[in-house]
């Protein structure tokens, strides 16, 4: 996504597809646990071009990238059913010189962790506003994977097992889209993220089940979610300068940092925060569902406005000096209009009154 560094390839940097499509691959996106992404662009015989991102394993061994090619097989087929605004959509998966390959919607901005990183960074904290609207979306995505059905009509349940915000993808449109789900089976064939470090990086937003080695389920996804609306809403979930060993301990008991008086949280959002983060999975909301149906209804009590146009302005706000130096003319962010008679987002607190209230 964005990066002051890129990178471009020569036009023998051509992935075959096997069908007379071959996929073009351009600048480098970003690099990830044992993958790098690359921005391509998928040619046919007939002269369609269609821009995709292409992720590229990095298996380290024969056996490993076999590994890799046999999950993706099972899990690509599964996701590729999905088709929601919430979630990148893929395409296909392959093979490229011994590397295994995925092909998805491209998405033109920046990941939630960077938003994130860019408001701390400041000292600041996500508008209210901003960060409930984005937690919703996240909501209906998961959601939306749950319910998708593949061609036969048969609900498939996928679940994501990884969610945290580099997962969760911003365009400069203002859609949010969560990515890479069920990826991290493919993630743990890799040798690089064996590592204890590897585990340790992802330990604070697994679900005290999934760090202790037990199945994974819907659930698991919710208190994951849960973990994501609190670094949103509030701070991170573990104490910062933790030893890999420290985290993946906190993350096996559920450990979540008490939660100071926050008066800026409205009551109908920690409610569903806190259910999210209950440790006995139980106890949780049973799916991604049951979860976005109670913070839309949270979300929609305050009359949240126009949460789309919001982050397309926070993030104009926070990267239009990159947009175009580091993306090709047609994915550039829509220039804001001086006279579409909004006031520019300010990406302050809203205070938030009961609709009555407000209309008085
Ligand atoms: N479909 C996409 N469109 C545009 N950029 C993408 C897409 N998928 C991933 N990226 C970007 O490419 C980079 C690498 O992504 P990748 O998924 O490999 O790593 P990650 O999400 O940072 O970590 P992880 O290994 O946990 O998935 C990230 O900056 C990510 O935002
Ligand atoms: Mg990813």
């Amino acid at each position: 996504m964005v990066s002051s560094k890129r990178r471009q390839l020569g036009p023998e940097e051509r992935v075959d597809l096997g069908d007379g499509r071959h996929v073009q691959l351009l600048d480098v996106l970003g690099k990830g646990g044992g993958a790098t992404v690359q921005r391509g662009l998928v040619c046919s015989s007939r002269g369609v071009r269609r821009p995709v991102a292409v992720k590229l394993f990095e298996a380290v061994s024969s056996d490993e990238a076999e590994q890799v090619r046999q999950t993706l097989t099972r899990t690509v087929r599964r996701v590729a059913c999905i088709q929601h605004p919430n979630v990148v959509g893929v395409y296909e998966h392959g093979d490229w010189r011994g590397r295994p390959f995925v092909l998805s919607e491209l998405i033109a901005g920046v990941s939630l962790a960077q938003l994130h990183e860019a408001y701390t960074a400041k000292k600041r904290r996500l508008p209210l506003d901003l960060a409930l609207f984005i937690a919703a979306e996240i909501a209906e995505g998961l959601a939306g994977a749950r319910v998708a059905r593949d061609h036969e009509g048969v609900q498939l349940g996928v679940v994501h097992h990884a969610l945290s915000a580099r997962e969760v993808l911003l365009s400069w449109l203002g859609e949010v889209k969560v990515s890479d789900f069920e990826a991290s089976t493919t993630r743990a064939a890799t040798s690089s993220i064996r590592s204890l470090r590897g585990v340790a990086t992802r330990a604070s937003t697994m679900a005290p089940e999934v760090a202790r080695g037990q199945v994974a389920d819907a659930r698991s996804d919710v208190f994951s979610f849960g973990v994501l609306l609190r670094e949103l809403l509030v701070g991170p979930r573990f104490p910062v300068g933790l030893t890999n060993s420290e985290s993946i301990r906190l993350a096996r008991e559920g450990y979540v940092q008490p939660m100071t008086f926050q008066p800026h949280l409205p009551a109908g959002v920690d409610g569903v925060m806190f259910r999210a983060l209950e440790v006995d999975p139980e106890a949780r909301y049973p799916n991604a569902c049951a979860l976005a149906v109670d913070l839309r209804r949270v979300v929609l009590s305050m009359g949240v406005g126009d949460g789309r146009y919001f982050l397309r302005k926070a993030l104009e706000r926070e990267w239009s000096q990159y947009v175009e130096e580091v993306t090709a003319p047609r994915f550039v962010a829509p220039a804001a209009n001086a006279d579409d008679g909004y006031e520019p987002y300010d990406g302050e607190l809203v205070a938030f009154e009961p609709r009555e209230k407000r209309r008085r």
